[in-house]
């Protein structure tokens, strides 16, 4: 039975939930929020389970578990994790894996260290239709991989009132346009196993759509990343106008692709292959597969069921069974560095950027000091604007507006639909 313990009671609600549901495997046994109202929800929601509750990390990280979850703010995780890692404990980080790159050395240091588990949230590695494309992949169906696409397109607009509070210094509203780049590039590189070496990023233009809740970034990221056998990936994600989750992957005797949102079902995945490369068959042979097995518990977890697969490779993980299916804190960078070379390649006026290997302790020795980032407190003078144009003056009235919506949503009673959307909304 693996003893878990939770920091962020918000999105932490799946992880909570994955424990619950997962019987004697694994239990919350430890939550902690600096938030008193989300521990009353917690602490309501939970009647009758034995956990113990923390306002505090410091009183938090001493309970005896045997693994922490991180689902504290996307752009704090580093820190928490290496804290987590140095006191013996396995690590599974929600997205973002850090902040800076001083961060990521200092994370692969403390992974490497610890000899613990580091397994990174990308939970849309683990949506059906991918981890069928990966094992088809693997097993050579389309040949080897020459082109990929990853879409991850969420307008937020409606929510932001309860997923950034009105709180201009949120992460949410700072991140710059190319940061949270993983739901869309994360599921390319998992499926492939190949690492990026270089990017070129491109901006979306500020709209009014985001720039009206308080955001401070252009309103979409796009990454051209160059793979190390040649391939290109491109990665689109942000807040354009209406929702899309998509992938799709080209080789050399064949195509793969999910189920655009526009289409609807995009729990599934054409597949277009040939037996040998040049056959050029008379009748195409397409074949559609539903990988979605409903064993009753799956169906109720949020992203496509994602939410349940990838904690329960976690537990496996931290159970000892070698072949876990985990991302590891070396693919976490190499899924999470293009977004952020990909800012520096448009701060450049958009030139290709070489993206580092930071499983050579010499490659990423040279980032040690290197904490450039939009958070003032984390950057010091190394301080870079969330828009390349820089940083957008936003009127307070934007956020005074945010925090009445949110207050009034949260005590209207639909705080516990906001909570529980974090941990399982479909996408
Ligand atoms: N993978 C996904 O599909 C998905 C979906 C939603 C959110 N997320 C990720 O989950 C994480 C959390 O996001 P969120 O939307 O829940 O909201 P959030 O980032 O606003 O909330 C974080 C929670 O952590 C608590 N917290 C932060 N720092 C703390 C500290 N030092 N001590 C105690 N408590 C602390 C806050 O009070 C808050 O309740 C982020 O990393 C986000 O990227 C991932």
């Amino acid at each position: 039975m693996i003893r878990i313990g939770v920091l962020g009671g918000y999105r932490g609600t799946s992880m909570i939930n994955y424990c619950v549901a997962a019987g004697n495997r694994a239990k919350v046994v430890a939550i902690c929020d600096n938030n008193p109202e989300v521990i009353e929800r917690q602490k309501k929601a939970l009647e009758g389970v034995d956990v113990a509750f923390y306002d505090n990390f410091e009183a938090f990280i001493q309970h005896d578990m045997d693994a922490v979850v991180l689902a504290n703010f996307a752009n704090e995780h580093a820190p928490f994790a290496i804290r987590c890692l140095n006191r013996g404990l396995s690590v599974y980080s929600e997205v973002l894996p850090c902040q800076t790159l001083a961060e990521a050395v200092e994370l692969c240091e403390a992974v490497e260290r610890s000899g613990k588990i580091y397994a990174y949230g990308e939970n849309y590695c683990f949506i059906p239709a991918v981890m069928k494309m990966r094992e088809l992949y693997r097993a050579g169906k389309i040949g080897e991989i020459e082109y990929a696409e990853g879409e991850y397109i969420h307008n937020c607009d409606a929510i932001w009132p309860s997923i950034a509070y009105g709180d201009p210094e949120h992460w949410r509203n700072n991140m710059y346009a190319t940061f949270y780049c993983t739901h869309s590039l994360g599921p390319l590189i998992h499926v492939s196993g190949l690492r990026p070496v270089s990017v070129t990023g491109f901006e979306g233009k500020m709209v009014g759509r985001t720039r009206g809740h308080g955001s401070k970034s252009g309103a979409f990221g796009l990454l051209m990343v160059s793979l190390e056998n040649g391939a290109i990936f491109k990665s689109i994600h942000g807040g354009l106008y209406k929702n899309s989750v998509w992938y799709s992957v080209y080789g050399s005797k064949g195509e793969m692709e999910t189920v655009r949102e526009a289409t609807g079902g995009e729990e599934r995945l054409y597949v277009n292959a040939d037996e040998y490369p040049g056959e050029y068959p008379k009748e195409e042979h397409r074949e559609v597969i539903d990988p979605v097995v409903k064993n009753g518990v799956v169906e109720h977890f949020g992203h496509f069921g994602s939410d349940y697969y990838i904690m329960d490779e976690f537990v496996k993980a931290v159970s000892g069974e070698a072949d876990a299916n985990i991302i590891n804190v070396y693919e976490a960078l190499d899924m999470f560095l293009p977004g952020l070379f990909g800012y520096r390649s448009i701060l450049a006026g958009g030139v290709p950027v070489e993206v580092p290997d930071f499983r050579d302790p010499a490659v990423r020795e040279k980032y040690r000091f290197d904490r450039a980032c939009t958070d003032r407190k984390v950057a010091g003078d190394q301080w870079i604007p969330p828009f390349s144009e820089g940083e957008p003056v936003i009127p307070e009235e934007v956020y005074v507006r945010q925090r009445q919506i949110w207050d009034k949503e949260k005590n209207g009673g639909s705080y516990v639909t906001a909570v529980m959307k974090q941990g399982s909304l479909k996408k």
